[in-house]
Parts: C-alpha cells; structure tokens; sequence
C-alpha cells in the first residue's frame, strides 16, 4: 500500500493523470529494463491472473522478454536464468503495485549488460551469519545481482573450517575485542574459542555448501577469497612455520610448507565452492620480512627473481597453475599484475581503473572495483550525521555516474570487461544492521550500473531507488534514509569570494604529492573542500605546516582562518593548535591569534573545523602555522586559507 501511494505520488508529478500513469510498468524497475513498451490497458493484480512461461526463442543468455495483456503474463527466456529474471521483474512490478494496484499492459525486453554482478561481503573483519549471508542473497537476487564474493580470510579472523589446520578455526577465528579499533589498539591478538567473551566465529563445510547451494538456486555464483600472501597474519598467528620469521603478516614464498599449506586450503575450498573463479587475494602484501629471510632470498637466487614483486608474482603464478590444474581459474587484486601478471587470471581492479584497463588491453578478463566509487564502506552522507567510516564520501549518486566502459578500453578487447562490484571492508562496520545500512542503497546502483544498458538519468534511478528502499524496509532490510540525504559539504558547492582569492601562496613547507589537489593555487583559488580528502580540494601534509598568503599590497584585514579535516579512519588529525600571524614587510610578523584544538583525536567520524580569528589593523602578508598531531602517521588536510 505505501508502495503505491509513492508511486502515484511520482506519476502525479509527471503527467498530472493519477489514474492513467498509476498502473506500474517496467519503467519503475530496478534495475531499468533494457526496453519497456507501455500499451493502452491495465492489469489488476487483485485478480487471479495467468502466467505462461516458456523456455524458447534466441535472446541473449540470462535474458527474457515479458508480456502483461488481457490475459495475463507471458514469459519467454532462452534459458531457465532468464526466466528467473523474469520472475524477478514480476515479483518487483507487484510489489510497486500494492495488492490492489495495476499493472500497464507492456512489453518488456531485458539482457544483462555485464556477466559479474557482484558484492563483496568482508565475514574476516566481522564474522556474519549463514542467515545474514542468505538474507543478502535474496536482496541480491531480486535486484538481478549474481556474484557473492565471499572474503573469507583476513588479518582479523579466518572463516572458514579446515581439514588439517584446526587452529585456524579453534584460534585464529577469535579475537578479545568485538570493535576492530579496540582489538587493534589491544595489539590485535587472537585467542582460544573457548576463552571467555571470545569474539568471532567459522563457517563448518556444510553450512558452506548450504549457502553455495542457497545461492545457486538464485542464480549467484559465491566466489570464495583466500588471502595470500599478505593479510594473513592470522595464518602466521596459528601457524607461524610458514612465515618467515613468525612476525609480519605475510606468509613466506621460500617455504614449501606455505604451498603445501595454500594448497590444501584450496583443495578444500575447490571442495565446497564449484565456482570458476577463486580468489586469491594478493593485495597489499608489506614483502618486509622477505628481503631478510634466507628461504626468500634462495627462492629468489633459485627463480632467478630480480626482486620481491617478482617473488610475490612467483607464488601468485605457482598457485594459479595449481588451481588451472583443478579445472578452475584465479582472480586477484590488480596487485597480482606487480612482478608479471599470472597468464590465465582475472583482475579485480581496485586502486583505481588504470590496472584494469591495462590488464584489458592485454587481453585479461576484468572486474571494476575501483577504490573512488565501489568502496562502500566510504560515508554515503555528511558525516555529522552518519555512524562511524573509515572515510572519504561516495554517495549514491557517485557509485551511480561510475561508468566502467572507459575510453582508453581497447573496443576489440571490451568484452573482456565482466562486470562491477561493490566492495564493503567492515572494520568499522560491527553490527549487521550497521552492513546493511553501507549496502542498500548503494548496491542498487552497482546493479544497475552491472545490468542496464550504459545510458545515465540520476533523477530517473533516485526516483526508482526512493520506491524501492520501501520494498526494502517492509522486508526487514536496514536501508539509508534517502528520502533525508543532506548531500556533500554545503561550502563545497559554491566558490567562496575572500580577498585572498587569487593571492598567491608561499609553501615554507610543500605539501605532499599524493594530495596536492590544485597545486601552488590550490588554497586561494576559492574551491572548498567536499567530505572526501581525496576529492582534489583538499592539501595534505605529513609535517607540520608553514603557509604565508601574500596579498600583493598592504590592506586591511578583519579575519584569517584556514579549514582543516579530521578522519581518524584516513589518519588525518587536527593540528594540535595554529597560528595566525600577520605582516607589511613579510619580516617581522606579529602573532594575532594562537587557536588550539579540541577535538579528541578518537572521534570516529569525519569532521572540519575552522581554526579563524577576527584580525584589526592593516597587512600584506597573512601566515598560517599548524602544529601536526603528535599521533604518529598524522596527516594534516586544509582546503582553503580564507583572509577578509
Ligand atoms: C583492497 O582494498 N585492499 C583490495
Ligand atoms: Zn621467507
């Protein structure tokens, strides 16, 4: 019923004709049809009404076409996916409806776009039940998504049961702390399932099999991740005799013990998962202990291996003939192309989309992921308002531009290009309701994105995307408020006139190359920044920071203040205070203010604050003195140095 008086309400605002444009078409699904024909009639869904399927024709795979007439619902689908699918469109069309709405008499037609349809699931960071999982895969289908990537293995816990290695469930699948920031700072240790207040968890083989089997039924292939061969220091906790010094969280590649090890996991995991592709991590290794180990460096002698890319690039290729040798292939981070890419694998391109596209152009199947727009476990909304991240900003509407066929793909190799995913790393996410919230409503956009022709409407889809977060409430699903979204840093949208707009900027201290947003111009040029520290407005420092505007004449001057960003997620701390001095010479200064901060460098949300202060008299030259946080790795961010 709610679902219906929305849609009405939207029909209203479009043609001023409730009862013609009420009845609910493929027009309203999401993900969009490929092609939706509306003809005069309705359907009315409170009467029995008959379906026919059939299997037949020559549609594309996964694909259907389906008729709404006078005398029911017809489906046709070239196989028994599509029509899944098609029943998938139905059951939504009904829902839109409401059980006394109509359905428009229409034709549609409707091919996936993509083959991989995914989203991860991180069960490493925060173990989730079986029952959670399924729950997601019934969201998933019904939104025509068809990969659960299944991150099974992390430095916070090991999931998964395994012959041969029990202590990787009876010990390193458990940890003292239930907050990931808390088992952090208490030096992030694990501890015996039996110990009391222990917190995490493992999946047994058979709940394995029932979930691979509660997905197959919905048409979702689990690709399972086993890390290697770094994040896994809780492999190296449990079993440090494939480590190479038993610290760090790198497994060792001289050893052979790691691949007997590796590959009885993957004999186990090949077991209970039949999906083609296994993932075997491979990103992020630190190599650290590697150069020093004398198994690596013999491996390295052995192999005639230059360095320890190509050492890790060694095991990465070693295990990859082993698993083609299974009859499967691998996926990997796009880390697995350092050191030579393995020949058969397929690239989950992550740290941007350059690793993809190169990896396409050399004839690689691809998976998009990259960091900027399907990392969910970024803020969707202003901070202030939103439970802790990790940091940045992608809202829906940026995963929604995010078009993954990009100009420097190669179009003889485009259908290399398999599909997106959205990626949500939990270790801020503790609580399930918490996940769901970060996945919907984004995930409905890596569905449509994975499925509907190429074509962008944001107003269109956030229409469709506000209905269907209703569906998803009155299913018991945690959805973000989108209908309440506050949006990015007001002061983001409009440029902001000050007389230091222009002025030029002398860097006693230059800011770091990775974020140096627009350059010497870029904290005069009146472009604040957003709630990402990555969005090309914001400067960031390692140091502390020495900034003098010169105003090019001595005026006068009634304010000066400079914005700085707090993301604990991102290690970007307040300065601990900041100077204001100012001068006609640029020689003598003299102190005006002295601002100290007060903010708790623990707050777990992402903040800006304004360190200002009223200034009187007359001065060419404006300095900014900002004293890092004493907390180590402290970045320093500042979007503009505002002076009037
Ligand atoms: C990753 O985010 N380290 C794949
Ligand atoms: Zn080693």
């Amino acid at each position: 019923m709610e679902f219906k008086s929305v849609v009405i309400a939207t029909a209203m605002l479009f043609s001023g004709s409730v009862m013609a444009e009420a009845a609910v078409s493929g027009h309203d699904v999401l993900p969009r049809p490929t092609k939706v024909e509306v003809k005069q009639g309705e359907l009315k869904v409170d009467k029995p009404f008959k379906i026919v399927r059939k299997v037949g024709g020559k549609g594309a795979p996964s694909s259907y076409k389906m008729i709404v007439g006078k005398r029911g619902v017809d489906i046709v689908a070239p196989d028994s996916v599509g029509l899944f699918y098609a029943e998938q469109t139905l059951q939504q069309l009904q829902e839109l409806a409401g059980a006394d709405g109509e359905l428009a008499f229409q034709v549609i037609e409707d091919t996936p776009r993509f083959p991989h349809r995914g989203v991860m699931f991180d069960v490493s960071r925060h173990f989730r039940s079986i029952d959670f999982l399924k729950k997601q895969l019934d969201a998933m289908a019904a939104l025509k998504l068809n990969v659960m990537h299944l991150h099974l293995t992390d430095g916070a816990g090991w999931r998964m049961e395994v012959d041969g290695y029990p202590r990787l469930t009876e010990y390193a699948a458990w940890r003292p702390q239930r907050r990931w920031a808390d088992w952090v700072a208490g030096g992030a240790k694990y501890c015996d399932r039996n110990q009391q207040g222990a917190y995490g968890g493992y999946y047994t083989k058979q709940e394995l099999r029932d979930l691979v089997k509660y997905a197959a039924e919905r048409h979702i292939t689990v690709i399972p991740e086993i890390e290697m061969p770094g994040h896994s220091d809780e492999v190296v906790a449990a079993y440090p005799e494939i480590s190479c010094t038993g610290k760090g969280g790198d497994v060792c590649p001289g050893k052979e013990a790691t691949f007997k090890f590796l590959e009885s996991v993957l004999d186990q995991t090949m077991e209970i998962f039949p999906s083609g592709l296994i993932h075997i991590g491979g990103d992020e290794a630190a190599k650290g202990e590697w150069h020093n180990c004398p198994d690596c460096i013999k491996r390295m002698k052995d192999e005639g291996l230059k360095d320890v890319d190509e050492l890790q690039s060694y095991l990465i290729k070693r295990i990859e003939r082993y698993v083609n040798a299974h009859g499967r292939n691998i996926i990997g981070w796009d880390e697995i192309l350092d050191g030579g890419v393995a020949p058969n694998a397929t690239v989950m391109s992550w740290r941007g989309t350059q690793a993809g596209v190169r990896s396409l152009n050399e004839g690689h199947d691809v998976i998009m992921t990259p960091v900027g727009c399907c990392y969910i476990d970024y803020a969707q909304d202003a901070p202030f308002r939103e439970p802790e991240s990790i940091g940045g900003y992608t809202p829906l509407r940026k995963v929604y531009d995010y078009e993954p066929l990009e100009p420097g793909i190669d179009p003889e190799k485009a259908s290399h290009l398999k599909g997106i995913q959205a990626n949500l790393w939990v270790e801020r996410v503790t609580e399930d309701s918490h996940a769901e919230y970060m996945y919907y409503p984004r995930v409905y956009a890596i569905a449509e994105i994975g499925w509907s022709t190429p074509e962008k409407n944001y107003d269109d889809f956030h229409r469709r995307a506000l209905v269907y977060n209703g569906i998803m409430k009155s299913k018991g699903y945690n959805v973000f408020n989108l209908a309440d979204e506050y949006g990015e840093r007001p002061e983001y949208k409009t440029p902001l006139e000050h007389q230091a707009r222009g002025a030029k900027v002398i860097y006693a201290t230059p800011y770091s190359k990775k974020y140096s947003a627009n350059g010497d111009t870029s904290l005069t040029d009146g472009a604040l920044g957003g709630w990402s520290h990555g969005d090309g407005r914001w400067q960031g420092w390692t140091t502390d920071v020495d900034l003098t505007v010169d105003l090019g004449k001595i005026m006068p001057v009634h304010y000066a203040g400079a914005s700085f960003m707090h993301s604990e997620g991102a290690w970007i701390q307040l300065p601990e205070h900041v100077t204001i001095s100012v001068s006609t010479d640029g020689v003598t200064f003299k102190e005006v203010a002295r601002i100290a901060n007060d903010v708790d460098p623990t707050y777990p949300k992402i903040m800006v604050k304004n360190y200002g202060a009223p200034v009187s008299g007359e001065a060419r030259f404006v300095r900014f003195q900002a004293k890092q946080n004493p907390r180590p790795g402290a970045w320093l961010f500042i979007d503009e140095l505002v002076v009037n």
